[in-house]
Formats: structure tokens, C-alpha cells, sequence
């Protein structure tokens, strides 16, 4: 028997309390081991539909399916141990003295102990490059580094899917690739929001592209890139003087 799809979104429809409709029927599937970019422009609905995979919004219409499980009331702890967000803000996920307490949250919270809460912890951390950090206090550390650890504390978990919500803002150029480097060393289906189309070509060989709540296109993403009138048409703008073409595309591993 094959794997399952780490994802399956079919149908997802979404309006929130106040009545604004956020997404419109969203469908799409990402298989074990992929790396995916979720790419839109601005209230396009990609955070939106980001909290629906682990439950944090539950679907209007449609449904959501990690490795086989449904998300729903009657998974949610295994399903948050499959999915891992990182959020855009690192300080939302950081709020432990020290960043080997967050870093053992999750697993702790799961059940695990002693001394293989410990070597999961130090697995975690020395993924991300932060193994040196883990007695200091979250809040002394720079941007970058929150963000490493904020990873961190997503892979502790050993998730299934590792959900990213703008990993490379904020970042300097060398943290930005340092973070490329770990994601790609790291054997997850990944699925990446981001409005860094450079670092979605670097890192997803696949891409979506949603649009006023629905899957606009759904490809390789040179070839979106480099479709202007796609680009054009989703408000997705290439930095200036960035030839998608130019560039060597993203390897599944
Ligand atoms: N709590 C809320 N209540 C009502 N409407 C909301 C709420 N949060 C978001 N929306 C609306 O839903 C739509 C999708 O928002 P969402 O945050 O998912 O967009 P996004 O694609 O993540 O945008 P960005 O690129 O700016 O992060 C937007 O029109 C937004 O105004
Ligand atoms: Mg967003």
C-alpha cells in the first residue's frame, strides 16, 4: 500500500462570523515528501485556509484530510501533532523562560519523558541550528533566531506536514538561505505560504496559486512564474529585474 497524501482539501468553503467569505470551494491534494508553495496576493485567503488544516478554523463546507485523518473535533490532538504551523510571528508561538522548555511543549503535552523528551528536544534544535541556545530566554533572541527555534518547536513534534506562513520575512539575506538549507534538508512534506516568489522557485517544485478563495493554478512553479499574464491576472509580481527563467528549478529532495 502506498501512503497516503500528507493533505487533501476538497471543497473547502469558509465564511467567517461577520458573514465576509473567505474561500469558495478550495481543492487541492499534496503528496508525502512534497514541497508546495501556497502563493496569493493579499486577502487572497492563504492564512485563512492555513488555519483549517490543523483545526483551528473548522470548514463551512468541504472537508480536510491529513495522512488519511479527518480534521475535526474527533482527531484534534493527533492532528495537531501532524500538522505543524510555524506562524508568521514567532513571539506567537515562543512563550516558555527558556528555548529548550518550548522546544519540549508539544512532545511533553503529547506524553513523552524523561530522557527521549530530551533527545527530541536536542534532535529538534540541532536541525535548526540553535542546539547552543537552549538555555536562553526566547525573548533575548533576534528575530532570526525566534523564527529557528519557532521551527523547532514544530519539528520536536515529528509532524507530517510542516505548514510555513511567510517563513523568509523579516529575515536577513543569510538567515533567509540558511532557513532554505534547513527546509531542504528536511525530510517533511512541507507547504509554504510566502510572497517571496524567488524563495518558492528555490524551495517548491510545485506551487498553488490562490485567488479570492479558489485554486487559480496549480503547477510547476517556474512554469507559473513565468506565465505573465497568470501573474498578472493574481496581482503576483517577480521582484524587479528576477528572471524566473534564469534560475535552476527546486529538486523534490
Ligand atoms: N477574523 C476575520 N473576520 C472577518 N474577515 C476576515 C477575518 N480574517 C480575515 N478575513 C478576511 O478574509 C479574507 C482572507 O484573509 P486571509 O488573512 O486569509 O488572507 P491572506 O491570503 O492570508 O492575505 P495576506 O497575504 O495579506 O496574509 C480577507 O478578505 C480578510 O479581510
Ligand atoms: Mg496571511
Amino acid at each position: 500500500m502506498t501512503a497516503p497524501n500528507s493533505l487533501d482539501v476538497a471543497g473547502l468553503a469558509y465564511a467567517y462570523p461577520d458573514g465576509h467569505q473567505a474561500l469558495f470551494g478550495v481543492d487541492f491534494t499534496v503528496g508525502r515528501g512534497e514541497r508546495v508553495a501556497l502563493l496569493g496576493p493579499n486577502g487572497a485567503g492563504k492564512t485563512t485556509l492555513v488555519l483549517h488544516l490543523n483545526g483551528i478554523l473548522t470548514a463551512g463546507a468541504g472537508s480536510v484530510t491529513v495522512a488519511g485523518l479527518a480534521v475535526g473535533k474527533r482527531h484534534m490532538a493527533e492532528i495537531r501533532r501532524k500538522v505543524g504551523i510555524v506562524f508568521q510571528d514567532p513571539d506567537d508561538q515562543l512563550f516558555m523562560p527558556t528555548v529548550r522548555e518550548d522546544v519540549a511543549f508539544g512532545p511533553a503535552a503529547a506524553g513523552m519523558k524523561g530522557a527521549e523528551l530530551e533527545g527530541r528536544v536536542r534532535t529538534a534544535l540541532e536541525l535548526v541550528g540553535m542546539a547552543d541556545f537552549a538555555d536562553r530566554p526566547p525573548h533575548h533572541l533576534s528575530f532570526g533566531q525566534r523564527r529557528r527555534v519557532a521551527v523547532a518547536t514544530v519539528l520536536a513534534m515529528e509532524p507530517e506536514i510542516l505548514v510555513l506562513d511567510e517563513p523568509s520575512s523579516n529575515l536577513d539575506p543569510a538567515s533567509r538561505r540558511e532557513l532554505a538549507d534547513i527546509l531542504r534538508s528536511l525530510d517533511v512534506t512541507v507547504l509554504m505560504v510566502t510572497h517571496d516568489l524567488p524563495y518558492a522557485l528555490e524551495l517548491c517544485p510545485r506551487a498553488l496559486i490562490l485567488s479570492e478563495g479558489v485554486i487559480a493554478a496549480d503547477g510547476p512553479t517556474g512554469e507559473l512564474l513565468a506565465d505573465d499574464a497568470l501573474m498578472r491576472a493574481h496581482r503576483l509580481e517577480l521582484p524587479f529585474g528576477f528572471d524566473p527563467r534564469s534560475v535552476s528549478t527546486a529538486r523534490t529532495s
